[in-house]
């Protein structure tokens, strides 16, 4: 049985920051940002957006009545959860009206949450093969104020529904994963801001790449040859590339040039939304699903899945027959272009805001956000979520 991606939605927030503007407010040369580290501009989110809107938006463009009805798992990864205790994905499954027969639940292992989700999702469709699984990455990349990190925020979400005959991708059962403790990356559960040892972190990234890489070949009798594109976990475009260039070698002209073109399409989202942690790595398949017309069914794309702490993960997909017309080009066009620039300032007071954390009520504007599903208030330590879409259906 065939089972994989059968849709793929996608949200950031209307805000963006140009990175060239941040690179000369902080007096760094514009190329180190968007040469150097490979970014445009960032998404940032207002209040009125967070992991569960931007989640629920991204889903709201792909679930139909027919998905309602099949869907009796909500997998939720993101490393930027609203509570401890309850599952962001109950909030999404109640947005999105779906039926009160399934399950739902919040992983977190850093970048990679969203894979584990998609692995689990598989082995759920394999055991019930008339049902499909949503699964969520949507997360806001923090790291503060004038810091090293600060270029590589960003702010979004993927949605991507699993299940049998996918219209878009089927997954192979050919990962290899591992698991080492490390301290690259992490943000103890009192910190707004996440903590990293930047250069530790992308050398960790690197060796996890090779590691899996070198066991996935031996396992699956396959080299760099039998992949028409290899997509990464993209915390910056240029830490991709960087992985990339280390297996190169290992194809001859053509094998090298077509990778490298096919990265280049892979990149243009997140070079242009910033890091959205769990749904890096699926934001970039479907940068290159949407942007690069060479690719045809039965094309094997490569998938690297990282997640700080850390686990990596190589795997792969093959292309279905048509999964161009499943895809929403023109509203993600739509969405890109109808984005409104931030000033330095106002990037600033944005990230500088924030909810009440002593119980105390707040309304916020809803108006502003031009999107569907919006975080409409905070009131007794609950947030007030709105679909305006379903408003009156
Ligand atoms: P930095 O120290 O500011 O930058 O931090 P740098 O000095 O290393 O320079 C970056 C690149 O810009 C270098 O290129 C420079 O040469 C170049 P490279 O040698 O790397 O190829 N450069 C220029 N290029 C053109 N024109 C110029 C110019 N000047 C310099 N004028 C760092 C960079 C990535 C460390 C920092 O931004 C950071 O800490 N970011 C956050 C951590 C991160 O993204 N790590 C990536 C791997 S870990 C991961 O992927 C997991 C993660 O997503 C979290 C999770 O799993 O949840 C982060």
């Amino acid at each position: 049985m065939k089972i994989g991606i059968d849709k793929v939605g996608f949200f950031a927030p209307h805000l963006y920051l140009d990175m060239t503007e941040l690179a000369e407010a902080r007096e760094v040369d514009p190329g180190k940002f968007t040469i150097g580290i490979g970014q445009e501009k960032m998404a940032v989110a207002p209040l009125t957006q967070d992991p569960v809107t931007m989640a629920a938006n991204a889903a709201w463009e792909i679930v139909d009545d027919v998905d309602r009805d099949a869907i009796d798992f909500v997998i939720f990864a993101t490393e930027s959860g609203i509570d401890h205790s309850k599952s962001a994905a109950i909030y999404v499954h109640q947005l999105l009206g779906l039926k009160p027969g399934a399950r739902c639940i919040e992983v977190k292992q850093a970048c990679y949450g969203a894979t584990a989700a998609i692995q689990m999702a598989k082995g759920h469709v394999a055991l019930h093969p008339d049902r499909k699984v949503l699964v969520l990455g949507s997360d806001i990349a923090r790291y503060g104020l004038n810091t090293g990190g600060e270029v590589t925020q960003g702010a979004g979400a993927v949605a991507l529904l699993i299940g049998q005959d996918p219209k878009i991708m089927a997954l192979e059962d050919d990962s290899v994963y591992l698991t080492d403790d490390i301290m690259d990356f992490w943000r103890p559960v009192y910190s707004e801001m996440a903590f990293v040892d930047g250069k530790f972190s992308n050398e960790q990234y690197l060796s996890f790449f090779s590691r899996v890489w070198e066991q996935y070949k031996v396992q699956n009798n396959l080299t760099l040859k039998d992949f028409a594109a290899i997509c990464f976990h993209l915390p910056y475009t240029k830490m991709g590339l960087k992985a990339l260039r280390t297996v190169l070698e290992e194809g001859d002209e053509v094998v090298q040039e077509r990778l490298q073109a096919n990265f280049q399409k892979g990149q243009i989202y997140n070079r242009n939304v910033g890091n959205i942690y769990t749904g890096s790595l699926y934001l970039s398949v479907l940068s290159l699903l949407e942007q690069q017309d060479d690719l045809s069914a039965g094309d094997r794309i490569g998938l690297f899945s990282y997640g700080s702490g850390a686990v990596g993960e190589f795997f792969s997909g093959i292309l279905q027959p048509g999964y161009k017309t499943h895809l929403h080009v023109s509203a993600h066009d739509a969405l890109f272009a109808a984005r409104q620039a931030l000033t330095v300032a106002e990037y600033e007071e944005i990230f500088q805001s924030g909810l009440p954390t002593d119980g105390s009520a707040m309304e916020l504007n809803i108006d502003l956000d031009p999107a569907p599903i919006v975080l409409a208030g905070v009131e007794d330590h609950m947030r007030k979520y709105v679909n305006k879409a379903s408003e009156g259906m």
